[in-house]
């Protein structure tokens, strides 16, 4: 398909790369090194009505769209990637299942705050024995009554204790695979949910990670989310969405590196002319912008078609794959670029090159990307 961005969505890459720049570059050294959450910068996005883009303003959202969602990731990635990645676990996996799936009663109750950037929003999927395996869930809730009974943990989840509302999975029907997983609508500061401390991570050190710990947890029955066994639809279809908020994180990182070294690769001299003018530079610069331009192709195709009401797991799964993929060979290359200068703490390429690791991690392995892609084009393979 052919694909063209409107005034108003450069008006709004314009709006949140301002942002971006005043806001969030001067905080990323300190909050990189002390692994600190940006707090208030959050705080002001949200004023901002950033936290919604995708969702109705009758539902505490901007009444944008998904592509405007992705251009605000990929905006606040360029300058850093943990701060993008806060803003598409909350919009994509925190808020999407419930307005997906919710009830008018759960919308008004979870989402509109969610939408409307008074509260984060967080997904509990992955378990130390169910990570792209998701069907292998442990976690269970037992009906008692008139709340369910929560009982397990999850791993790695992005926002943890920095969210409000979280959407958790759980064995409700044992045996059965993934028919037997249900979805609930959590919150913080209910008795017995607790977290684990924050991983000291390796890149994304931004975005806060962490465990979430259930023992003897009550969820009323009415914060089931959809129906009983309905949970593994709901958790795939929202990772067939969240998979463009990291290929579109995946773009912001590259796409910072890439202008970096463009830059530098300027002003940097060396046998006499600027290192751009080196044939070996030039073409990786070359190569650095094309896979960009079919990258964003990829993402942006992925997320119009999201808001069209199209199939699209093939495409951002895709987009995802792709993306992230090409995100470490630009980091790469554009470290190569600014050679020794780049490798010493402080420089934002050093960063850009530890950040983009995960975007091959989470939401999906790029090797479950590729299973999804193939059961597309082949269907599903023997397990
Ligand atoms: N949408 C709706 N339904 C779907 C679906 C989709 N995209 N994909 C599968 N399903 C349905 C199937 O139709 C099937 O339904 P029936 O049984 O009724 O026919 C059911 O789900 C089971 O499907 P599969 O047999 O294909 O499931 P599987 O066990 O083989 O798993 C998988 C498939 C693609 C490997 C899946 O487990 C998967 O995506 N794994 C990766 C998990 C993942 O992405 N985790 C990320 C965690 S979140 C995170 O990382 C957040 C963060 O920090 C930012």
């Amino acid at each position: 398909m052919l694909f063209q961005t409107t005034e108003a969505h450069e008006a709004l890459r314009a709006k949140v790369r301002e942002f971006a720049e005043t806001e969030v570059k001067p905080l990323t050294f300190l909050l990189d090194k002390e692994n600190e959450f940006p707090t208030e910068a959050i705080e002001k996005f949200a004023k901002m009505g950033m936290m919604g883009l995708p969702y109705p303003k009758e539902y505490g959202g901007a009444g944008s769209d998904v592509l405007s969602y992705a251009i605000a990731v990929e905006e606040l990635s360029r300058v850093d990637g943990g701060t993008g990645v806060i803003l598409s676990a909350h919009v994509s996996l925190g808020s999407y299942p419930i307005f997906a799936f919710g009830t008018e009663e759960q919308k008004q109750k979870y989402l509109v705050p969610l939408a409307s950037g008074e509260k984060l929003g967080a997904f509990g999927l992955t378990e130390q024995n169910a990570g792209s395996d998701a069907g292998g869930t442990e976690t269970t809730a037992v009906l008692e009554g008139d709340h369910y009974v929560l009982n397990g943990g999850k791993i790695f989840i992005t926002n943890a204790d920095k969210a409000d509302t979280y959407v958790v999975f759980a064995v409700t029907t044992p045996d059965i695979g993934t028919h037997g997983i249900s979805a609930f609508i959590v919150e913080k500061g209910w008795e017995g949910f607790t977290f684990g401390d924050h991983y000291d991570k390796m890149g994304i050190r931004s975005s806060s990670t962490a465990e979430l710990i259930f023992n003897d947890v009550k969820v009323p029955k009415e914060n089931l989310l959809g129906k009983e066994g309905e949970g593994f639809k709901i958790a795939m279809s929202t990772l067939d969405g969240g998979r463009i908020g990291i290929a579109a994180q995946a773009l912001g990182i590259a796409q910072g590196a890439y202008e970096n070294a463009l830059e530098y690769s300027k002003e940097r001299e060396q046998f006499g002319r600027p290192i751009c003018q080196q044939q070996a530079i030039a073409f990786k610069l070359a190569d650095m912008a094309t896979k960009l331009r079919t990258a964003r192709l990829l993402v942006y195709s992925a997320a119009d078609l999201k808001e069209n009401h199209e199939p699209y797991g093939l495409e951002s799964a895709m987009a995802k794959q792709y993306t992230s993929d090409i995100c470490l060979e630009v980091v790469n290359d554009a470290l190569q670029i600014f050679g020794g200068t780049g490798y010493l703490k402080g420089m934002d390429v050093e960063r850009a090159y530890r950040d983009a690791k995960i975007c091959t991690i989470y939401e999906g392995t790029n090797e479950i990307q590729r299973v999804v892609i193939a059961s597309h084009i082949i269907g599903k393979m023997p397990k």
